[in-house]
């Protein structure tokens, strides 16, 4: 899997610059504290830092900040067999009594490296019993023990337990960031595709650099090579051919184009994010705002607004909607009704 064959090892290896300049800088420093939130999206690095960072206050040969990853400890965590990093994921994990065994462990001295290093995943599954528990310890921790839970639901937790940690926002990853990993593997893997085709996956990767990672995997293994089979891949082939029946408002002839783009395995909530893009540029342009080479359509500002508030409700209802069609389909019933 490319997305665990290029998992960054090093900080250096982060494509999320940000993060990368922020993590550089506590390791860095001489008072390390010892609790951490990170915080973001699926995907953006959040155990892989947490796992960084670990081997790095316990590596052996530590250059600067960054772990050596080939010590015994670096080794050894990388392997999951080091003892003194401990991973809990609170999605399973999330009563009082294992956070009652998980702070007992925090009482004991490290065995093979500098610091126990406990990471909790999921941080924001654990109970509210959990929490209060946890709360003692992350106030007064053992100086030996450092502690990084990660959430993708900041919200989820408690105040208290926020303030007592360092937050980390891995945010989202930003597309020239997903470009540059995508670009990192494409060297490595000795692709030939270029930066349209890049961006185009990082474009349709939900900001998590995992899905970027896994989509440049599958794009490979099906030998997708031009633009073209890559829109057909994602499922946003044709959009604008949609988007012409659309305008000249030819109902039967978009419901087929529809009907077809279902036969073939098209992904509706591509194809629609791909229609609101367009619909953007549209409505820009007949505001006398200029994009990336002039957009031409015949619909009006008015019926713009509309398609555009029309498609984002189907956007909305795609996850609740048993047919997958059906909301766009929905969406366009609505059109031409208020249009003709
Ligand atoms: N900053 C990054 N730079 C490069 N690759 C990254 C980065 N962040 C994540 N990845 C890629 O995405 C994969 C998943 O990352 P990771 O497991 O660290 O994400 P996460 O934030 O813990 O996600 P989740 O919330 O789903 O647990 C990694 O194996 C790696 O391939
Ligand atoms: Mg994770
Ligand atoms: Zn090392």
């Amino acid at each position: 899997m490319f997305y665990l064959k290029y998992r960054p090892r090093t900080i250096s290896e982060l494509d999320n610059s940000r993060v990368a300049d922020q993590i550089k800088k506590i390791l860095s420093s001489k008072d390390l504290p010892h609790a951490y939130l990170f915080v973001g999206q699926k995907g953006t690095g959040k155990t892989s830092v947490a796992r960084i960072f670990a081997k790095s206050v316990n590596c052996l040969n530590k250059k600067s900040y960054e772990p050596c990853n080939e010590c015994e400890n670096c080794l050894s965590i990388d392997a999951s067999t080091f003892t003194d990093v401990v991973e809990m994921d609170a999605a399973s994990n999330r009563g009082i009594d294992e956070i009652k065994s998980l702070i007992k462990e925090t009482s004991y001295l490290p065995m093979s490296g500098k610091y126990r290093v406990f990471i909790i995943d999921e941080a924001h599954m654990i109970t509210g019993d959990g929490f209060n528990a946890l709360l003692k310890t992350l106030e007064e921790p053992p100086k030996s023990a450092i502690f990084i839970l990660a959430t993708t639901n900041p919200e989820k937790l408690p105040k208290t337990i926020q303030s007592r940690c360092l937050k980390v926002n891995f945010g989202k990853g930003t597309k020239a960031d997903l470009v540059s990993m995508l670009k990192r593997i494409g060297s490595q893997e000795k692709f030939n595709y270029d930066d349209r085709f890049y961006s185009l996956i990082a474009h349709h990767s939900e900001n998590s650099f995992r899905d970027a990672a896994k989509i440049l995997e599958e794009v490979s293994m099906q030998k997708i090579k031009t633009i073209e089979e890559l829109e057909n891949f994602l499922g946003i082939r044709g959009k604008n051919d949609l988007l012409e029946l659309i305008e000249k408002k030819d109902i039967a002839k978009s419901f087929v184009w529809i009907e077809e783009f279902t036969q073939n395995n098209g992904n509706f909530k591509n194809l629609i994010e791909d229609l609101l893009e367009k619909l953007r540029l549209y409505l820009l342009s007949k505001k006398g705002i200029e994009t990336d080479g002039l957009e031409k359509t015949n619909l009006s500002a008015a019926e713009i607004g509309r398609l555009i508030r029309l498609l984002m409700e189907a956007y909305q209802l795609l996850k609740q909607s048993p047919i997958e069609s059906l909301p766009l389909e929905m969406a366009l019933t609505d059109f031409y009704n208020g249009t003709s």
